[in-house]
């Protein structure tokens, strides 16, 4: 959730640290805080209650002292209101260490009784300042940053990343984390931390990811990392695979505009170098072994929200190529569960920024009960993939807009790019069957460069609803899962009230629902398939239209019956029915986006969000 930034080096850091928080804020954005040493060992801090802005505003009238040497954080609350007092930093030994914190510390209520009954007072509700509290007490013991930080943090349970500086150690930043992201970003005279690439992409594209239970002391010209008990942790280095300018709008109205752009692209890269002869090859499974990929009898898909309507695309595909029977679980309902897991399951976690934490436990909680697991995500040095047997990237580049849209459509690509080969490995389709499969997957950027020149007319059908109170979306069979999409971005990006039904489900309940003007996107599979749901589908919508519903199908270009029995059209262009959700999901993404423009709403930072949900 919150964002994290720490630097040491010879600039002045408070650039630095708003430069990275810019680009974190995405992560969190209802307060945000800095704290910097100046050259002769003085702490200076500043947080306010607001978006990052409103901290840079405040800086750029009251500056504070440089400094080579800080710390900033960007906050989605947990502990305590989004105010001033319960922004980040918190200070700790007489205001001489400051600290800022992404998670929940479970059992900060007895530390914090504790630390009352030892006659500390505190000025904020936030959990955050019962560490820097006794932090600031195991230095004074210690005299010691990165043992007082070690002190503390194996005392801590729950999930924290923690940054600190003390006013007696200017020119050091010590990081602990557990179950929360932290990476290094290596310099030269420099270095950086940060909760993901994105805070110091900028100066360098060379990376260290932290391990669960570590503790890393950056100083200009060094880099050490330490696990809870005290020993020295080898590390290894990684390059980011893209640079600052593909995480900026670019001349873009807002980043999801700019990404939805890319979904194109964030398909095309996913495929890209994954093909030869005509069929799918997955380097990346090999640590889970043929023989593993041979003898899968189920595999589990665990995601949450967008991340998990993707799975339930590859359940389709998955099932259809390689014969494989695929259940997919909400992350946290799974591990809650008891779920029956054995050495011959699959599980298979897809997470955009590899840090959800619903999706991170419950990936351990399937390690741990023998499954083997596969990870699909976006975000290198993240933590998911650290905790996985293997990982297959999805190439859609940083995501910065709260809402997932192109990554969505990189996750069902990488899905379909595992269902083929399984299929290849199992003998389940010929060859010449999955040449023509893998042929299809490779036409679909072509095809969304398209359905966006398709979506012109989007924003002024958006317009002509900003009134509107509630939208439902329909769809069958790989409809379902687009139909759950495109209500959960109008839910999250335009506050309307919408929901997702499987069309089938209809007349089962929802149908009461449908009362004049009601709006209703129909998700209309092709006509041309000769075991499609289509003519069913087109009898929902005469169904819904009888009882005086307005309907928007999404349908195949030039299907004469969605053209005489829905109101709108938007039309996509022919492709085989398990391919159709990937297009169909681009205008419900438009769609989302430009109803919250047209309500003047910020599309990529929408109420109550953060990006990562490193929290459960
Ligand atoms: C919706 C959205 C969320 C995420 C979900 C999982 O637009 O972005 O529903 O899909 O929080 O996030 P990741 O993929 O990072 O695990």
């Amino acid at each position: 959730m919150c964002g994290i930034v720490g630097y040491v080096g010879n600039d002045n850091s408070l650039d630095v640290l708003l430069g990275g928080l810019k680009r974190l804020e995405y992560r969190g954005y209802d307060s945000a805080g800095v704290a910097v040493l100046d050259p002769h060992g003085t702490l200076h801090t500043r947080k306010r209650a607001g978006k990052l802005k409103v901290l840079v505003d405040d800086l750029a009238t009251t500056p504070i002292a440089s400094g080579s040497t800080g710390i900033g954080h960007t906050r989605w609350a947990t502990h305590g209101g989004p105010t001033d007092g319960n922004a980040h930093p918190h200070l700790g030994d007489g205001g001489r260490l400051a600290l800022i914190h992404n998670g929940i510390i479970e059992n900060y209520a007895p530390l914090k009784q504790e630390l009352l009954d030892a006659g500390d007072t505190f000025e904020s509700e936030t959990d955050t300042e019962v560490a820097a509290l006794l932090v600031g007490r195991a230095y004074r013991e210690t005299g010691d940053l990165t043992e007082a930080l070690r002190h503390v943090a194996g005392r801590l349970e729950g999930a924290f990343t923690l940054l600190a500086v003390h006013a007696d150690q200017p020119g050091v930043v010590v990081g602990a984390r557990r179950n929360s992201p932290l990476v290094i970003g290596l310099g030269d005279g420099e270095n950086f931390l940060g909760s993901d690439v994105a805070a110091f992409v900028e100066f360098t594209r060379r990376a260290v990811a932290i391990g669960q239970d570590q503790l890393v002391t950056i100083r200009p010209d060094s880099v050490e990392v330490i696990d809870f008990a005290g020993n020295p942790v080898e590390t290894s280095e990684f390059e980011v695979a893209w640079d600052a300018s593909a995480s900026e709008k670019g001349g873009w109205s807002s980043f999801m505009a700019k990404e939805i752009s890319e979904e194109p692209e964030a398909v095309a890269n996913t495929l890209l170098g994954r093909t030869e002869d005509g069929v799918v090859v997955l380097p990346e499974l090999e640590p889970l072994g043929d023989a593993l990929l041979r003898d899968i009898d189920r595999i589990i898909v665990i995601a949450c929200g967008t991340a998990a309507y993707a799975g339930m695309l590859g359940k389709y595909a998955i099932e259809s190529w390689a014969r494989i029977p695929v259940d997919v679980e909400l992350s946290h309902e799974f591990r809650y569960r008891d779920p029956v897991l054995s050495d011959r399951t699959l599980v298979v976690s897809v997470s955009q920024s590899g840090e959800t934490m619903d999706t991170l436990m419950a990936v351990q909680y399937a390690r741990q009960q023998g499954a083997k697991v596969l990870s699909i995500c976006n975000t290198q040095g993240s933590s998911i993939p650290r905790e996985s047997d293997a990982v297959v990237y999805t190439h859609a580049g940083p995501e910065v807009a709260v809402a997932s849209t192109k990554a969505f459509v990189a996750q069902v690509t990488a899905l379909y790019l595992l269902g083929l080969h399984l299929a290849l490995v199992r003998g389940t389709q010929d060859r010449a069957r999955l040449q023509k499969l893998t042929g299809e997957l490779h036409d679909v950027p072509a095809k969304l460069s398209k359905v966006l020149e398709a979506s012109a007319g989007i924003p002024q059908l958006a317009r002509w609803m900003t009134d509107t109170q509630s939208v439902l979306f329909l769809g069958r069979h790989v409809g379902y899962p687009v139909a759950l999409e495109g209500a959960l971005k109008l839910k999250e990006l335009a506050y309307i009230h919408s929901e997702g039904f499987a069309a089938g489900e209809l007349k089962h309940g929802p149908i009461a629902l449908i009362e004049p003007g009601q709006i209703v996107f129909v998700i209309v599979p092709s006509p041309r398939d000769p075991k499609s749901l289509h003519p069913k589908v087109i009898s929902n919508i005469q169904e819904i239209k009888a009882r005086g519903a307005r309907v928007v199908a999404i349908a195949e270009q030039g299907d004469v019956d969605a053209i005489q029995h829905a109101d709108e059209v938007i039309p996509i262009p022919l492709a085989s029915p398990l391919f159709e959700p990937l297009l169909a999901v681009v205008p419900l993404h438009v769609f989302g986006m430009e109803l919250a423009s047209a309500k003047g709403l910020d599309v990529d930072q929408p109420r109550n969000l953060a990006k990562s949900v490193t929290v459960e």
